[in-house]
């Protein structure tokens, strides 16, 4: 059996850092495994210009410790308002990697997002032209959906249609939880693909609502029925290049995740890796981790491999949960996985 693995340093297609305290609390846990991290734009008020990224940009640096070899890939948060001219250049001057489309409502601070795909086509456009890639919260907002249907009939309402009518635009579908995302990436050739959660790997929605209810695995997308999880667990571990590692990690304190309309999001960072060796492990497939976790995102956004490798080794007795991190505003729960982890990062 295999007990020491040694991987290229990875990569986290979908992060959330926040700013301020929160900023200052995770992003040492980032900066410790990954080499790159796309970063989220879903602040109040949003990251909507190329000035606004560069200066949060800043915020982040500021945030890694000393000695760190991490670099945050910065994203816009498009609003119809979103200035095209403004977003090819920071594009174009290697300000920003990304643009991330977020339905309004559909989740943590997406206010300022979409309500309208039309009246975003023109920005739509001059990214396809400049290959800048679209990266989109998969969900419609509509309430006469069903949670749990948002993101197939987001596919059909919304994604597909967009994909006709621009084929040229790169789009990562992100954070899947469904078979029908996974579907739709794989038979979507060179100009989609998707990121998977960590969480997603793990839990079912019978984790958040059976036998009591569970805030720390509430997200969004909400974690659907097994058989959608075993979709994504397949999907991860196929060695398919569609499909990188995004963590999602979104950290709230406890006390805005333990409330009576808590926040959706999961902090996932300090144990995805060890996580994720387990789901490869358990698959057979561990000789694939390195492509999930440090290739198949940088091909997909032209980047070269990060240098430096990160070794992980199994353990007889299964890992303890990280501990939660203290923050000046409070606790900041980890994500149990809920099943013996047996490996750790080494160092
Ligand atoms: C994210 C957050 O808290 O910013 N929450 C989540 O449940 N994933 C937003 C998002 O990515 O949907
Ligand atoms: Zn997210």
């Amino acid at each position: 059996m295999t007990d020491r693995l040694t991987i290229t340093r990875p990569d986290d297609w979908h992060l959330h850092l926040r700013d301020g305290a929160m900023l200052a609390a995770v992003t040492p846990d980032t900066a410790l495994h990954f080499g790159r991290a796309l970063i989220m734009p879903n602040l109040v008020p949003p990251v909507v210009t190329g000035s606004d990224a560069a200066a949060y940009r800043a915020r982040i640096m500021a945030a890694c410790p000393d000695g760190a070899s991490f670099t945050p890939m910065m994203t816009l948060y498009l609003t119809e308002g979103t200035d095209a001219a403004d977003l090819v250049v920071a594009a174009r001057d290697g300000i920003i990697t990304a643009v991330k489309l977020y339905p309004a409502g559909a989740t943590t601070n997406s206010a300022s997002g979409v309500r309208d795909i039309d009246r975003v086509m023109p920005v739509l456009e001059a990214m396809a032209e400049a290959g800048v890639p679209l990266c989109v919260h998969g969900e419609v907002t509509d309430s006469k959906i069903d949670i749990f249907d948002r993101e197939a009939v987001f596919i059909d309402r919304v994604l597909d249609p967009l994909r006709r009518r621009l084929p040229a635009l790169r789009v990562v579908m992100e954070h899947v939880t469904t078979s029908d995302g996974i579907d739709y990436v794989r038979a979507g050739g060179e100009s989609i693909a998707a990121t998977l959660t960590t969480h997603h790997l793990f839990i079912n929605r019978n984790h958040i609502l059976a036998g009591g209810i569970r805030p720390h695995y509430y997200c969004l997308p909400v974690a659907k029925r097994e058989t959608h999880r075993l979709a994504l667990v397949a999907a991860a571990t196929s060695g398919d290049p569609s499909f990188f590692l995004g963590t999602d990690s979104a950290p709230h304190l406890d006390s805005a995740k333990l409330a009576p309309c808590g926040c959706a999001g999961i902090y996932t960072v300090p144990n995805t890796l060890a996580c994720l060796a387990q789901v490869f492990e358990n698959e057979g497939a561990l000789d694939r981790l390195d492509g999930f976790v440090a290739r198949h995102g940088a091909a997909f956004y032209g980047v070269p491999v990060n240098d430096g490798t990160v070794t992980l080794v199994r353990t007889a007795a299964p890992q303890p949960v990280p501990d939660d991190r203290a923050t000046p505003e409070g606790d900041l729960t980890v994500f149990d996985p809920l099943v013996p982890i047996h490996w750790a990062v080494e160092g």
